[in-house]
């Protein structure tokens, strides 16, 4: 399989990486610190193109491949996992499934404002007692004459505060288990819907995550997608894809903290020498740009494969099940490079550890990488 990247992708990956240091590293502490979403950089991020990357250009799309988009992730991620985050749910969990199996009214009403960025959009499957375990989902959407009634709580979602347009999942036939799922498209503020508290996290503090209610919220048969029943298949084929933009988002946050500890390392003098000349110091650098290559190639190819058209289920569930494994080892050992300095705000380091966990829990834990792997394997 060939990596080189040509000179779109390039291009693509230079602007994210200088739009991350322009527009996201100035603030980046304090927003972490304040949990303050980064409302006027993500619309800059609309403007440059960076919300709908794979969407068609007659939908407002950016017409990219897989490739760039991880590309363009990675390099905000070493900057901010939260920008990158918001970013990701948009593309690759919100416009890639409207665009696939919304009708051609979906699009025009809300894909347009999706991938242009003018809005945003979030992705609504986990509920309090149905993670992991996604096909016992409780949310149930109603049949009434020409629209649903839509009962439940979402749990954990990302953009839950912040975005105008909901993909839910919710069971029009809970006889059915997983068979009985469907997806709806709402809209904030319609009558019934209400957004709960944010969450206080450990990492990516400045994207919101929020609980989501809904008592008896009425949404029109025309913003179901798809076909009754389609909604689990749909999910897991969303996840599909948004591992790979969490597995590009662990990397860039492996690959900014190596960085970090890189340049840092040169500096830093002890016992009359730069500490880059402790072997002790140079095998941890090895070993970070080690993990990460290998990281970069499991995204490359899962990425690759995606845009080919090919199966990649099992290869995304395998970079996102590595490269957020690099994400812990690298960014733990790039606190520990830069020593006491490592451990306060100011050196950027503790931060990226803190972002690195929740990259081996969403989009599916760990864990469940593994079961979605050993299945592949033993089919
Ligand atoms: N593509 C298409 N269909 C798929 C599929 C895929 N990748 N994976 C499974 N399916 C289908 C199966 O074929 C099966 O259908 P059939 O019976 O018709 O063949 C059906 O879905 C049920 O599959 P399983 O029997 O494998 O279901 P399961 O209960 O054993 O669960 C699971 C499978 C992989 C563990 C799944 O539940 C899962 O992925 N769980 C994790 C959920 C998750 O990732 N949530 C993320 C929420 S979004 C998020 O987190 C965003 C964020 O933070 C930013
Ligand atoms: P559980 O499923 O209860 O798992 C608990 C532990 O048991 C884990 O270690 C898990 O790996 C393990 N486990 C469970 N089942 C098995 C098994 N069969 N075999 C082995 N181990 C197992 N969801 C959305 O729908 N949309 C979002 O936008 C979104 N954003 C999120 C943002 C944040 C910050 C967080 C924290 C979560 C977000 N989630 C979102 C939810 C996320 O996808 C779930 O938290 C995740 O899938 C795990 O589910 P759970 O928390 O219920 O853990």
């Amino acid at each position: 399989m060939n990596f080189e990247l040509t000179e779109e992708q390039m291009a693509v990956q230079q602007a994210a990486r200088d739009f991350a240091n322009s527009e996201l590293l100035p603030g980046v502490i304090e927003r972490d610190s304040q949990g303050k979403f980064p409302h006027r950089q993500v619309k800059n991020m609309a403007e440059l193109g960076f919300m709908g990357m794979m969407v068609d250009p007659k939908y407002l799309g950016g017409g990219m491949d897989t490739i760039s988009y991880a590309l363009a992730l990675e390099e905000i991620s070493k900057i901010d996992a939260s920008a990158a985050v918001i970013m990701s749910v948009n593309n690759s969990l919100v416009c890639w499934g409207l665009e696939k199996y919304g009708s051609i009214e979906q699009k025009e009403k809300y894909l347009k404002g999706l991938a242009s960025g003018k809005k945003l959009g979030a992705f609504c499957l986990s509920e309090p007692e149905a993670g992991s375990d996604a096909t016992s989902q409780k949310t149930t959407a109603v049949k009434q004459g020409d629209h649903y009634l839509i009962n439940g709580t979402k749990n954990w979602i990302t953009n839950g505060g912040s975005a105008d347009i909901y993909l839910v999942m919710a069971q029009t036939d809970p006889q059915k288990g997983y068979k009985g799922i469907s997806t709806f498209i709402l809209e904030k503020g319609m009558k019934g819907f209400t957004v709960g508290k944010k969450e206080e996290k450990l990492g990516i503090r400045s994207s919101d995550t929020h609980s989501l209610m809904f008592t008896d919220v009425k949404v029109p048969l025309a913003n179901r997608i798809s076909e009754e029943g389609f909604g689990f298949t749909f999910a897991m084929e969303t996840l599909d894809g948004g591992r790979i933009g969490i597995a590009a988002q662990a990397l860039g946050i492996a690959s900014g903290a190596y960085e970090l500890a890189l340049s840092y390392a040169k500096e830093r003098k002890t016992f009359g020498k730069a500490i880059s000349q402790h072997q002790a110091i140079q095998f941890k650098l090895a070993d970070m740009a080690t993990e990460i290559e290998a990281a970069r190639l499991l995204v490359m190819k899962a990425s690759r494969l995606k845009d080919q058209g090919k199966p990649f289920s099992q290869e995304s569930a395998m970079a996102k099940l590595y490269a957020s494994q690099v994400a812990m080892d690298v960014t733990i050992e790039a606190v520990q490079v830069h020593g006491g300095y490592g451990y306060v705000k100011e050196y950027h380091v503790e931060r990226l550890l803190r972002d690195a966990k929740i990259t081996q829990i969403y989009e599916g834990t760990s864990e469940i990488q593994k079961i979605v792997i050993s299945r592949n394997l033993l089919r």
